[in-house]
């Protein structure tokens, strides 16, 4: 049965908050990944791959919010604190250096984990009748999976 965020059981609101917690974590790192790879990437693919990374991490900051503000919905804390994304996600940072198919393996690798974890997140949501929260993760999922098949695309 479908539940509106405040008819949620505490238990309920926590594992959905734990769940988005770490999709924003993710998403908050690929961000920082994005802009990076957007400034330092290199070659002759560099006009087109500079503006795919800025796609990547404008859509991505949008995305931050939306996912804080459902946390907030789900009477949460939004997580702000950059460390502990860090440490919670599964998207590792990077240092920058390196040539543009490793940049883009790299992003493609961060885009699959997100839809994974957006995935997980959505089922979760799913099963405790939150249809509103796993509508967003099923959005977020399906954007982080076309990011990668963009990605893919330049390394066939
Ligand atoms: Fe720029």
């Amino acid at each position: 049965m479908t539940q509106p965020a405040a008819q949620l059981s505490p238990t309920a609101q926590e594992a959905i908050v734990e769940a988005l917690t770490q999709g924003l974590s993710e998403t908050a790192v690929t961000t920082m990944l994005a802009q990076n790879f957007h400034w330092n990437v290199t070659g002759m693919a560099f006009g087109p791959l500079h503006a795919m990374f800025q796609d990547i991490y404008e859509d991505h900051f949008t995305a931050q919010d939306d996912l804080a503000e459902r946390i907030k919905a789900l009477d949460g804390h939004a997580l702000g604190k950059l460390s502990e994304m860090l440490k919670r996600s599964k998207v590792d940072e990077h240092d920058g250096h390196g040539d543009d198919k490793t940049m883009v393996a790299a992003m493609q690798k961060a885009q699959e984990t997100l839809a994974a974890t957006l995935a997980e997140a959505g089922q979760l949501a799913a099963d405790h009748g939150d249809t509103l929260t796993e509508d967003l993760c099923i959005a977020r999922g399906q954007t982080h999976e076309k990011f990668a098949w963009f990605l893919r695309s330049h390394l066939r």
